[in-house]
């Protein structure tokens, strides 16, 4: 959600917080802000409502070299997006910057009006830095200050202060992502909601547990501090060499369709990280029930899992959205497993239904993309997608490597039940996927051509029957996210049920076609081109009666996929969606009102 990146050091503050900041934008970007220290000793504060490229424009006049600075992006929650209600927050003498929500904030700010104390803002982070300034006054310690402060606010928040007076930035989280780390040579020093915006300077990032706080100064290793204020070992160690450098458009023009593009070889690479895969610690025996746990995108590729491991290992699964999950009262035994999908590993409701689990006594594995984050360190075991970094807000790679690797899942399971698996045959088909992904690639004329004639119609009915269904799911939000038009995902059956209603001449039906149930599927596309629905057919089995029907076609083969057809299917719903909302003139990388890590619930 919002980005936090701070800076003491050597090096210029201001570039090193706004390029840390950009390479952060795509998770938030309603409005922007960074606090300095300047030579006077005096912190000077600037804020912009929209993107960085705002705030950089504003402070393109600020000329000095700052040694200290913290920055923002923010993803409104309390208060609109405008420039008061923008980070950093101040109070005499220090600086704040926050992610999260701050679940009392109500009752804390009643608490501190009454006392006499103002506000700016409507946010909930200025509830903190009132917090700092009345502790201020009792306790001059600012270590001491700040942990009494996070003592009294709820709810799942990371807080970075810069401190005019001391020179230093101090860093607290719970359950909210926090790196920190230092140059080799004691230089500079970095702190950050995301490693990803830290990793060019530095080779070894600190990750501090909940209620350490972690305090950057000059010429000193970073302190891990205890409540207590005695030292901390509470923190992990990684090294930089995780975290992948490829974060560029290239050619493209934008990341989503960079990332669409780089599907065929990602799943080609994926045989070669399968290896390491296999070596990292698993189960030892079969769970009698598995829980799939996510949200959105990784949700549907929970139910594409679902799928896959039912009918491969005849283990029952369920599959919930965190949000639902984790308020259901889940009924689950230690016998069980509870696996969840995570691009990010930093989503909210993911991590709050990974702890329900823990406290449950039930294992966590994790299908996770970034190997650093707050899911991979809380989970019993991982694997990793291996999709690289994904900057586009719309996930599309991530999705079809979440949904490969649990497959992969799948296979690792038989092998526990004692069959023998063929990872030959995973390899072959995983290869014979990514051929069918260039192809469909190769014909993004006929995509662009389908997106032209359809994009102005007035609702998009994804449609798609078993294992297509989640592909269906995934299109339509697909084409929400980044088009702004109104798109449902259904089963094919169960349209007839009540959203026929809808179907009229200005509706499109995108209906996925598989071989299995074509008959059932022709059928539902009949009820909706006999309501004058307009029919676009995305499969193989080109019989007559399916040319006669359809408005729009793109025929496609995926018989030889099995399990993996709906991957190929889905690329399509990708283009569709991208060359749609290029008609419409969206943003497509950084979609309104949408941020790439939901850490907030
Ligand atoms: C949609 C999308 C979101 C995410 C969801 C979970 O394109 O990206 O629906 O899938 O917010 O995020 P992660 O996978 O990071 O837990």
């Amino acid at each position: 959600m919002c980005g936090i990146v701070g800076h003491l050091g050597t090096f210029n503050s201001l570039s090193v917080v706004l390029d840390g900041l950009e390479a952060l934008e795509y998770r938030g970007y309603d409005s922007a802000g960074v606090s300095l220290i300047d030579r006077d000793g005096k912190i000077i504060t600037a804020k912009k409502e929209g993107r960085l490229t705002n705030l950089r424009k504003e402070v393109s006049n600020l000329k000095e070299i700052y040694f200290a600075g913290i920055g923002h992006t923010r993803w409104a929650t309390h208060g609109n997006v405008n420039k008061v209600n923008s980070h950093p927050h101040f109070g005499d003498g220090f600086s704040v910057v926050h992610n999260g929500i701050i679940e009392n904030a109500s009752e804390l700010k009643e608490e501190l009006i009454k006392e006499g104390y103002q506000f700016l803002s409507d946010t909930d982070s200025e509830v903190f830095v009132r917090l700092v300034e009345k502790i201020s006054k009792t306790e001059k310690e600012f270590s001491k200050v700040i942990f009494t402060a996070f003592s009294r606010i709820r709810g799942n928040n990371c807080l970075v202060a810069l401190n005019r007076d001391e020179r230093k930035i101090y860093a607290i989280k719970n359950n909210a992502p926090l790196a920190c780390g230092q140059s080799d040579d004691g230089t500079n020093y970095f702190v950050s909601s995301d490693p990803y915006a830290l990793q060019k300077y530095i080779d070894t990032i600190y990750f501090p547990e909940n209620n350490v706080l972690c305090v950057l100064s000059m010429d000193q290793e970073i302190a891990f501090v205890e409540p207590d204020l005695s030292d901390s070992n509470k923190f992990k160690t990684e090294k930089n060499s995780l975290l992948s450098s490829e974060n560029t458009k290239g050619d493209f023009e934008h990341y989503m369709l960079k990332e669409i593009w780089e599907q065929p070889n990602l799943i080609d690479q994926f045989k070669i990280h399968l290896e390491n895969e296999a070596n990292q610690k698993f189960l030892t025996t079969v769970p009698k029930r598995i829980a799939i746990v996510a949200c959105g995108t990784a949700y549907y590729a929970g139910l594409f899992a679902k799928n896959v491991i039912e009918s491969r290992c005849r283990i029952p699964v369920s599959v919930d959205m965190a949000s639902e999950f984790r308020y259901a009262n889940p009924v689950l035994d230690k016998n069980d497993l509870a696996v969840f999908i995570s691009q990010s590993g930093e989503t909210a409701d993911t991590l709050a239904a990974l702890h329900l689990c823990k406290e449950m006594g039930v294992k966590a594995l994790s299908i996770l993309n970034v190997a650093h984050s707050t899911i991979y360190r809380e989970s019993d075991f991982n694997l990793m997608i291996n999709a690289g970094p994904e900057i586009g807000v719309a996930s599309t790679k991530a999705f079809t490597m979440q949904c490969l690797t649990s497959v992969y899942l799948s296979e690792r399971l038989m092998t526990l039940m004692g069959e023998s698996v063929d990872l030959v045959k995973f390899n072959k088909q995983s290869s014979r996927l990514a051929k069918k992904i260039e192809e469909i690639l190769s014909r993004t004329d006929e995509i662009k051509k389908i997106a032209e004639s359809i994009h102005s119609l007035n609702g998009f009915f994804f449609t798609g029957r078993n294992k297509s269904f989640p592909i269906a799911l995934e299109g339509a939000l697909k084409l929400k996210e980044i088009a702004y038009v109104h798109a449902e995902g259904y089963a094919s059956g169960e349209l007839k049920h009540g959203p026929i209603a809808m179907i009229d001449e200005g509706v499109v039906n995108i209906a996925y076609i598989e071989n299995n149930l074509f008959e059932k599927t022709l059928s539902n596309i009949q009820e909706i081109k006999t309501r004058k629905g307009i029919i676009l057919t995305i499969g193989k089995t080109d019989t007559e009666e399916l040319k006669n029907i359809s408005d729009y076609r793109f025929p496609l083969d995926v018989d030889d996929l099995d399990d993996l057809s709906p991957l190929a299917l889905n690329v399509f719903g990708q283009l569709l969606s991208y060359y749609i909302a290029k008609h419409k003139g969206t943003d497509i990388d950084k979609p309104r009102n949408l941020a790439k890590s939901v850490t907030v619930e």
